[in-house]
C-alpha cells in the first residue's frame, strides 16, 4: 500500500491546524512530525506540546520522526503525546535493539531511519522486529533541500531486500521528494512517501491530490 506523509515542518505554524486539515481532508493517510533536538542534526523544531496539539486536530496516523541524541531518554513521552509509529535514527541510539523494544511496548510501530551515508547492513539485526525503515533521502536538519541521486540506488536494494525475504515491512524516504522526484523512489520501491516544502510550499490540499494521484498510477 502506497501511503503519503505530509511533513508539517515546511507548513505555516500559526495555523497548524488549519494546514494539517487540509492534507488530512486532501487524502494524505499520514502526518510526518519531525522533531529536531540541536544536537543529532544542527536545527530545532518542536517537541511533546506541539504533538499533543497536532493529536487533538486528526485522527490520521502520526508519524513520528525523531532526529535526536540518545532518543530512549523520550520514548515514552512521545507515545503518550499521541504518536502511532516513532521512527529512531541507527546513528543516534546507542542500544537500537532496546530502543525499538522501548517503542514496541508503548503499543506503538517502531521505525528506524538511516542518513543518506549509512550502509543498509546496520539492519541485519534488527529487521526482523521493525515495521518501517526510513531511507533519507537528504541530510536530516531541514526541510526544502535536493534529493540526493546516489539514494536511488540504496532505495532498490533495500525493496529487493524486503520482498526477497518477504519481510512484510513499511520502505519509507524523506527528503527533497516532489512531484518530479516521487516518480523516482516510486519506481525504486518506496511506498511511504514524506513531502514538506512541495505540500505545504503552496496550496497544500492541491499540492496533496496531485502527489496522490501519482502515487495511485502506481498502485497498479
Ligand atoms: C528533514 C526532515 C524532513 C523534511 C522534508 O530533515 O526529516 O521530513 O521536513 O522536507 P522536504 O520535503 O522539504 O525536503
Ligand atoms: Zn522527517
Amino acid at each position: 500500500m502506497k501511503i503519503l506523509s505530509p511533513s508539517i515542518l515546511a507548513a505555516d505554524f500559526k495555523c497548524l491546524g488549519g494546514q494539517i486539515q487540509e492534507v488530512d481532508r486532501a487524502g494524505a493517510q499520514y502526518i510526518h512530525v519531525d522533531v529536531m533536538d540541536g544536537m543529532f542534526v544542527p536545527s530545532i523544531s518542536f517537541g511533546m506540546p506541539v504533538l499533543s496539539s497536532i493529536r487533538s486536530a486528526t485522527e490520521k496516523v502520526l508519524d513520528v520522526h525523531l532526529m535526536i541524541q540518545n532518543p530512549e531518554r523520550y520514548i515514552e513521552q512521545f507515545a503518550k503525546c499521541g504518536a502511532d509509529l516513532i521512527t529512531v535514527h541507527v546513528e543516534a541510539c546507542q542500544h537500537l535493539d532496546r530502543v525499538i523494544e522501548q517503542i514496541h511496548s508503548q503499543g506503538i510501530k517502531a521505525g528506524v531511519a538511516l542518513n543518506p551515508a549509512t550502509s543498509l547492513s546496520v539492519l541485519e539485526y534488527v529487521i526482523e522486529k521493525i515495521d518501517m525503515v526510513l531511507l533519507m533521502t537528504v541530510n536530516p536538519g531541514f526541510g526544502g533541500q535536493k534529493y540526493i541521486d546516489s539514494c536511488t540506488l540504496k532505495i532498490k536494494k533495500m525493496r529487493e531486500w524486503i520482498d526477497q525475504k518477504k519481510y512484510g515491512i513499511d520502505l519509507e524516504v524523506d527528503g527533497g521528494i516532489n512531484k518530479e522526484t516521487i516518480k523516482t523512489v516510486l519506481d525504486a520501491g518506496a511506498n511511504v512517501i514524506v513531502a514538506g516544502s512541495s505540500i505545504f510550499g503552496g496550496d497544500a490540499q492541491k499540492n496533496t491530490k496531485e502527489l496522490l494521484e501519482i502515487m495511485e498510477k502506481y498502485e497498479a
